[in-house]
């Protein structure tokens, strides 16, 4: 590979950023094609003047992400994403047997002294002064013709503050024009759910085990569910190209609620998939902005936005209780989301919005997820160390992020009685067999699922205890 050119400024830091960057600009422009060798981290690094382990941490990425293949004697080149031709296949017929999913998901009474209910973030940590701050710094600048109703795709501030925010850290491709405010992940889904079924979809494929809050909103919709299994390299694509469905939900950068994230292998799979039946894919990245080991893996979206649907919000990173979220589209699919807000709710709370394109240009977001990552990191190692101590027979699972825990108990324990004991002993967590389709809960090893996010170490420690306590006491005697 010979002109390889990868702008870098030296001033701005993140130089293994700035190097994935570039490559993945230079893979969506097509000027570096599938098949293309790269040269060696060694050979890089000394051609961009940098230290070998930045260029090492850029092809990690871009590896981890499905832009570079990486194989022992062949060394590291672009992996096979190349535009697909116009021609859509004929899709599947899509008729698979319908498989109900479970569909509650009640939180526990509030006053709960050791409450792992899973979803919630910390809501005590959340920046009042500086959403106040941010809500008068709009309040003050924004023209009263902008108090009728709003474009109901969202204000233009906040669309431009978010394409540039999601670029940037969610390696999407972003622009204003792609980007929908909606009322939360939930709502992208509702809205997107019914321009599949106008679109002729019957079927959405789910991942197995799956959010049980979203089930039903999703079935009320009036589209069937097939439920497709997670493994530890998360969903499984030949098992959705059995399903025949041609549209596909899934948590990529962390699974929910296993944990896992998508292998390279498999994203380059469902993006083939989803070229392959003329398909999309919903793109749930519910809680991306918190991976503690590594740099998080960029959004599926950003490997291909004429497939790929990106939904986000809020609700983990500051507050549910605010009900905004964004969905980036492909054009033609974000002009008719924008429609449908305009068909059916007119758009989202203006000043709001304002201040949430505020506290994103201030830098207040991204200094309060600087905060927040260091304290749910704390947590979680807490969290998981006091179950090694105290559960020394279960199992984490999944990578180190996000604000729950996916923790398999010994098998032969009852999921049912081991909460119910620890409810007794004021533990509230949930259990993960409800959270599996009926045909797979019973061979699904017991499991809970805990939302470390509120509590501080020390009451970690002792729920654990707890929880150690709720499942011997099980199976002693
Ligand atoms: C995996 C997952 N996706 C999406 C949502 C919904 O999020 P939002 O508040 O953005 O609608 C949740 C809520 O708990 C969730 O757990």
């Amino acid at each position: 590979m010979t002109d390889l050119h990868l702008p870098l400024d030296r001033g701005a830091g993140r130089l293994a950023a700035q190097i994935a960057a570039g490559f993945r600009a230079a893979v969506r422009s097509g000027r570096l094609t599938a098949g293309t060798r790269l040269p060696s981290s060694r050979d890089l690094a000394r051609d961009l003047q940098v230290s070998r382990g930045v260029v090492v941490a850029a092809y990690e990425q871009l590896t981890a992400e499905g832009f570079f293949i990486a194989r022992r004697g062949d060394g590291t080149r672009i992996a096979p994403l190349a535009r697909p031709d116009d021609t859509a296949p004929e899709p599947p017929a899509a008729d698979p047997a319908p498989a109900a999913l479970p569909s509650c998901d009640i939180p526990p009474d509030p006053g709960v002294p050791y409450d792992l209910w899973p979803s919630q973030p910390d809501l005590s940590a959340f920046p009042r002064e500086r959403w106040i701050a941010a809500t008068r710094a709009a309040l003050r600048t924004l023209p009263s013709e902008e108090l009728t109703y709003p474009d109901p795709g969202g204000v233009r501030p906040l669309r431009t503050e978010l394409a540039g925010y999601l670029g940037r850290v969610r390696a999407a491709v972003a622009e204003p024009g792609r980007v929908v405010i909606m009322n939360g992940v939930a709502h992208g889904l509702s809205a997107l759910v019914r321009l599949l079924l106008a679109d002729g979809h019957r079927v959405l494929a789910v991942e197995d085990p799956t959010s049980v809050r979203q089930v039903p909103m999703l079935e009320a919709a009036g589209i069937r569910l097939a439920p497709v299994p997670v493994d530890r390299d998360g969903l499984d694509v030949a098992a959705l190209a059995r399903t025949g469905a041609r549209a596909v939900l899934v948590t990529p950068a962390h699974q929910y609620p296993t944990g896992v994230v998508l292998s390279p292998a498999r994203r380059a799979e469902l993006i083939a998939w989803a070229r392959d039946v003329d398909g999309l894919i919903l793109e749930d990245d519910y809680d991306a902005e918190f991976r503690y080991d590594r740099e998080p893996v960029g959004c599926l979206q950003g490997v291909d936005p004429d497939r790929v649907v990106l939904l986000g919000s809020v609700s983990k990173s500051l507050a549910p209780a605010l009900r905004l979220g964004w969905a980036v589209a492909p054009p033609a699919l974000a002009t008719r989301l924008r429609e449908h807000r305009g068909h059916t709710d007119l758009g989202a709370p203006v000043i709001e919005q304002y201040a949430l394109a505020e506290f994103l240009r201030s830098g207040g977001y991204d200094r309060h997820l600087r905060t927040m990552r260091r304290r749910y990191r704390a947590r979680r190692d807490a969290l998981a160390e006091a179950l090694a101590a105290f559960l020394p027979r279960a199992a984490v699972r999944g990578v180190s992020a996000g604000i729950h825990l996916y923790v398999e108990l010994p098998s032969g324990c009852d999921e049912d009685a081991v909460l119910a004991r620890a409810a007794a002993s004021g533990v509230s967590a949930a259990g993960a067999r409800e959270m599996w389709s009926p045909g797979r809960a019973a061979d699904a090893p017991p499991a809970l699922v805990l939302g470390y996010a509120r509590l501080a170490e020390n009451h970690l420690v002792k729920a654990a205890e707890l929880l150690g306590k709720a499942v011997t006491e099980g199976t002693e005697g």
